[in-house]
């Protein structure tokens, strides 16, 4: 049973976030907690302080003593103040640095993506991940000091109620369990306990959503071209609106818990008062006694409800979301790193043994049944419809997802045991939505470094020795002194040229993944047959809806319906006179009705 109890008060969010706290910055905590029992404890000193005072005046006795007293808690008082402000400060920078360094660990640890995408995790994330933006709430180097004032409020009224206990035995704890009420009772007005339900979440991501739309630049044309300012203010607004009337309506004083509190502080006052008076007046305590006890029975009231609890739910929240997340990475098998075998040598065999996926939430299948041998050295170029899977299908074999049924193998081994930190050495890509680096080029290129020669020879083979006036430095951002935005088809050959870097330097899988749908069509066969020279000691496998390119390779393989439902050589599929020659012949007689020189030479290479 008392374990229990332990096990549930350890669980609860506020344990968390002071355990937290103690691994983020130990000093600056224990710093803050000193200076939370010091500042808690001496306005009860202060109150010994005056009622010897007092006592020392009626005797006409020395008033040194006294007087050095009351000096020093009062400027212990000025002084602790601000100094627990800045440790207060820093402590919640610290924690703040703290939580954002476990959430980058939890977002880009794992093997695969799935967690990123994940609806479930999706508030968490975004909880964890915006804490400290002063959007839901203070910045936590602002509320730890928010955190503290109530802390010591608590002390203050815990100290001041051990000088009671000279009174009557019962004084304190009738005092603290009045006083005590107004938490349980006001609690519902302090804290937005309901702020995690989907309603919520989803007012709040609506709402940051429609802002950025309205301030990053990305989304700036359509916003101007379609119209839409109007429309997103007024989401923006409205969204935002009903977060503050689900706040208010969370955290409103209720006028039950409101009266009931008033009846038991004023009722329990009164007695303690009386009883007070009855015995100063009667001489039972001394004078100087009373001003200790009357100060006393003043200073518990300190406990009552002053924002503690607002305050800790606020900065413990991120933590509670943060512990949620890592707990649900850890559990989750598909996210772990294997078995850590390695290759031994270059692999020899890329096997696809009857695959099947579905995205998590998702109910359509994916994959369904894809069975596919690609041995190593040759080229495979995949066809197929939009959302045939094509993509997906480029994703497991990188390993960020894991197939829900079947099995990839690379000579034999399947992907899950292989080590994936090994494995993604040796593949290298070009996704359909690559990433654009705000970085100099060469870091674009070279993500982890490489000889200025190698990254120049790999921007060569993607055709964009001339990008950025073949300047590596150059930052490809418009927002840093002397960067500068690609078209396009230039970011493409950036990335291309990343994939192609990355073969240089050893990886022996590439995969292309729409790798010229940017580029020009003179670019694009050019490039193509370029990146094929560059990369024929690798497994090529390229994804393309251009069958200029796509006739280039070993083997095509085309897929419908999740699974491989064409496969042979240009020739042999064009013989066949199924799906493919159909869709070849269709883009064939595309071109052939336009009438420029670009055209005109695909026309003729296919
Ligand atoms: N992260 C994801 N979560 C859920 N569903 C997804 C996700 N990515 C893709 N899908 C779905 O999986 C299916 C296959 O998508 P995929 O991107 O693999 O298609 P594709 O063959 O590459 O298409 P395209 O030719 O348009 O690039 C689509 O129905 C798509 O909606
Ligand atoms: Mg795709």
């Amino acid at each position: 049973m008392r374990t229990k109890a332990l096990t549930r008060f350890r669980a609860r969010q506020e344990w968390r976030f002071f355990g937290a706290l103690r691994t983020a910055a130990p000093g600056w905590t224990w710093a803050w907690w000193a200076l939370i029992v010091l500042r808690g404890v001496v306005p009860a000193v202060a109150s010994v302080a005056f009622g010897w005072l007092v006592g020392a005046v009626e005797r006409h006795g020395s008033l040194t003593g006294p007087l050095v007293l009351v000096a020093i808690t009062f400027t212990t008082t000025l002084v602790m103040q601000p100094v627990h402000q800045l440790v207060s400060s820093n402590l919640g920078s610290s924690m703040a640095a703290h939580l954002y360094d476990r959430l980058m660990a939890v977002c880009v640890t794992p093997v695969g993506i799935g967690h990123l995408e994940s609806p479930e995790l999706t508030n968490d994330l975004t909880m964890a991940r915006d804490f400290d933006l002063g959007m839901m709430g203070p910045p936590l180097d602002i509320s730890m000091d928010f955190v503290a004032g109530g802390l010591v409020q608590l002390v203050v009224g815990l100290s001041a109620s051990v000088l009671l206990f000279g009174f009557h035995w019962w004084a304190p704890p009738a005092l603290l369990v009045a006083w005590g009420c107004t938490h349980w009772l006001l609690r519902e007005s302090g804290v937005w306990k309901d702020r995690n339900t989907d309603e919520v979440r989803t007012a709040q991501r609506h709402a940051d959503y429609a802002y950025r739309l309205a301030v990053d630049a990305a989304p700036s044309k359509e916003l101007r071209f379609f119209g839409l300012a109007g429309w997103v203010t007024e989401r923006f607004i409205g969204r935002r609106s009903r977060l503050y009337e689900l706040q208010y309506e969370a955290t409103r004083m209720r006028e039950k818990s409101v009266l009931s509190c008033l009846a038991i502080v004023v009722g329990v006052n009164l007695v303690v008062f009386w009883l007070l008076g009855d015995a100063a007046s009667s001489g039972a305590i001394s004078t100087g006694a009373t001003v200790v006890f009357v100060q006393a029975a003043i200073g518990v009231s300190a406990i009552a409800f002053g924002g503690l609890n607002w305050a800790l739910d606020g900065a413990s929240a991120p933590v509670a979301a943060l512990a949620r997340l890592e707990t649900s990475v850890a559990e989750s098998s598909a996210l772990q790193p294997g078995a850590g075998r390695l290759l031994q040598f270059g692999p020899k065999e890329i096997r696809f043994r009857d695959v099947h996926f579905a995205y998590a939430g998702e109910g359509r299948t994916v994959l369904d049944g894809f069975d596919l041998t690609v041995p190593a050295g040759s080229s495979l170029a995949i066809v197929g419809l939009n959302g045939a899977g094509k993509t997906t299908l480029a994703k497991l074999l990188c390993r960020l997802y894991d197939p829900t049924s079947g099995s990839i193998e690379i000579d034999g081994m399947p992907l899950t045991e292989l080590d994936a930190v090994d494995w993604r050495r040796r593949v290298t890509a070009v996704f359909q939505d690559f990433v654009r680096f705000e970085l100099p080029l060469c870091v674009n290129v070279a993500p982890v470094g490489a000889p200025d020669d190698v990254i120049r020879a790999a921007l060569a083979d993607a055709g964009g020795e001339a990008i950025a006036g073949g300047n590596l430095d150059t930052i490809l951002s418009k927002g840093y002194p002397g960067g500068t935005d690609l078209s396009g088809g230039q970011w493409q050959r950036v990335a291309l040229a990343r994939a192609l870097c990355a073969v240089r330097q050893g990886a022996e899988v590439l995969l292309l993944d729409e790798p010229t749908a940017q580029l020009d069509v003179r670019g694009e066969a050019e490039i193509f047959e370029r990146v094929l020279t560059a990369s024929r000691h690798c497994t090529t496998i390229l994804i393309s809806h251009r069958f200029s390119t796509v006739r280039l390779a070993d083997r095509i393989c085309v897929m419908d319906g999740g699974r491989v439902v064409e496969l042979g050589t240009h020739a042999e599929l064009i013989s066949l006179g199924g799906r493919y020659r159909t869709m070849f012949e269709l883009q064939a007689s595309r071109f052939t009705e336009l009438d420029d020189d670009g055209a005109e030479l695909v026309h003729e290479s296919l």
